[in-house]
């Protein structure tokens, strides 16, 4: 039997060995709704069993705008978080600051390189290095729909052109349903937007759109098309839109109470979370028009600098945790999207995300691939945030013209 003074060195050992390597990851993010929680939950559980400690620093508002506004504040008073959920071109302006960490060691040692595809990597990187770690890859041209409404309205299958959608519609609201379960809030509006851009105009005309900010594309018939086939969704949602959090619209289809929603696969993790199983309860198929594209929109974490050396190892665990595939899968089958790193088994996963899947190597080979606009994936934080006010007034203003939406959108896009 060890003696009782050598167990003690021994304890002592152990416990100052693991004083040096575990640290504190203060995480911030805006996934707060029941299948998001879920999933950070899962990040969480991963950081704990390596011994490190997690503070939460959840900031709700779907879409992140008022996770950016706090964060804004907490790095200019000199006090970043480990690790914050920042997408795009907007890990580009933040490592412009200065303020990241460079996360190379680890992407060196974890292979990143051959694990990620490289317009994944490419935005991960600034200058040449990495300084985000990416989560997960959501579709965002999704249009969610209620089986059963679907049935008690008489709509045989999900529609897949505009003219069917709106047909279908006719029908729910006949049936004395919602036809479509929308939340007012500007990030929402914007996030129908694109996937109406996209299933009127195609890939091509998306990416000048809204990639390019092309302002032939931004003031041509075809937009002024997307427009009208927008406001005309807008008389197919219920009264008390205005204002309503994504999810709350999610539940709105998941207890049959409206038909369809337009939203990115996060609303799949709701589903889920609910017990919903799709192909029976529910249905996934691309909104109207987009079957052959896929607006993709990558989660990411990018870490900042920090002096502690406990909270540095932590935060490298962190980012070598994110791209392993224990937390790859555990976190993308609850959140509703698919992973980032590439050859993962899709065994477990649901038949929405294994058609994400394929989809999303099909579209990166024929073009159909494109950023999402609404989830900060295509355009500076600026210049995106320009146009989603312009958009979202257009969708609350029944007074604003057509023509006059076209022009406030086209001169929005000129932002910088
Ligand atoms: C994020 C998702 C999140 C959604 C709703 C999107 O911008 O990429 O991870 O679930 O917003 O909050």
């Amino acid at each position: 039997m060890m003696k009782l003074s050598k167990l003690a060195t021994a304890v002592a050992f152990v416990m100052a060995g693991s004083a040096a390597v575990a640290g504190e990851v203060e995480v911030l993010h805006w996934w707060t709704s029941g299948g998001e929680a879920k999933s950070v939950g899962e990040l969480k559980k991963i950081m704990q069993s390596k011994g490190h400690t997690w503070k939460d620093f959840a900031v709700a508002g779907g879409g992140g705008d008022a996770a950016m506004t706090v964060l804004k504040s907490r790095v200019v008073a000199g006090n970043p978080p480990a690790a914050a959920q920042i997408k795009g071109p907007g890990i580009q302006e933040w490592a412009n600051e200065g303020v990241l960490a460079n996360l190379d060691a680890v992407a060196k040692a974890e292979k990143w390189d051959s694990l990620l595809p490289g317009v994944v990597a490419d935005v991960m990187k600034y200058k040449g290095n990495y300084v985000a770690a990416p989560v997960n890859v959501h579709r965002v041209n999704w249009m969610w729909a209620n089986a059963n409404v679907l049935k008690k309205a008489g709509v045989a299958s999900a529609p897949k052109t505009w003219d069917e959608f709106f047909a279908a519609a006719d029908k729910v609201k006949a049936a004395g349903l919602i036809p479509v379960a929308h939340g007012g809030q500007n990030w929402q509006d914007f996030t129908t937007f694109e996937s109406v851009v996209l299933g009127v105009g195609g890939a091509k005309f998306y990416q000048d759109a809204l990639v390019k900010l092309d302002q032939k594309a931004l003031t041509s018939p075809t937009m002024t098309k997307s427009l009208e086939t927008f406001r005309k969704i807008k008389s197919y949602t219920d009264p008390a839109a205005p204002g309503r959090d994504w999810n709350l619209a999610t539940a709105m289809v998941i207890q049959e109470k409206a038909a369809f929603q337009f939203m990115g696969d996060w609303a799949k993790g709701e589903f889920t979370a609910a017990g919903k199983v799709p192909g029976k309860d529910y249905i996934c198929a691309a909104a109207p028009g987009t079957g052959n594209a896929y607006t993709f929109n990558v989660d990411s974490f990018a870490m900042f600098k920090l002096k502690d050396a406990a909270a540095q190892k932590a935060q490298g665990d962190l980012a070598a945790a994110i791209m392993g595939n224990e937390f790859q899968e555990v976190f993308n089958l609850n959140k509703g999207s698919i992973p980032v790193r590439l050859g993962m088994k899709m065994d477990k996963f649901d038949d929405c995300a294994k058609l994400s899947s394929k989809d999303f190597v099909d579209t990166a080979k024929s073009g159909g691939l494109v950023p999402s606009i609404a989830h900060g994936m295509a355009v500076s934080p600026a210049a995106e945030g320009a146009i989603k006010d312009a958009v979202s007034q257009f969708w609350n203003d029944d007074k604003i013209s057509v023509a006059d939406g076209v022009k406030n959108i086209a001169k929005a896009a000129t932002t910088k």
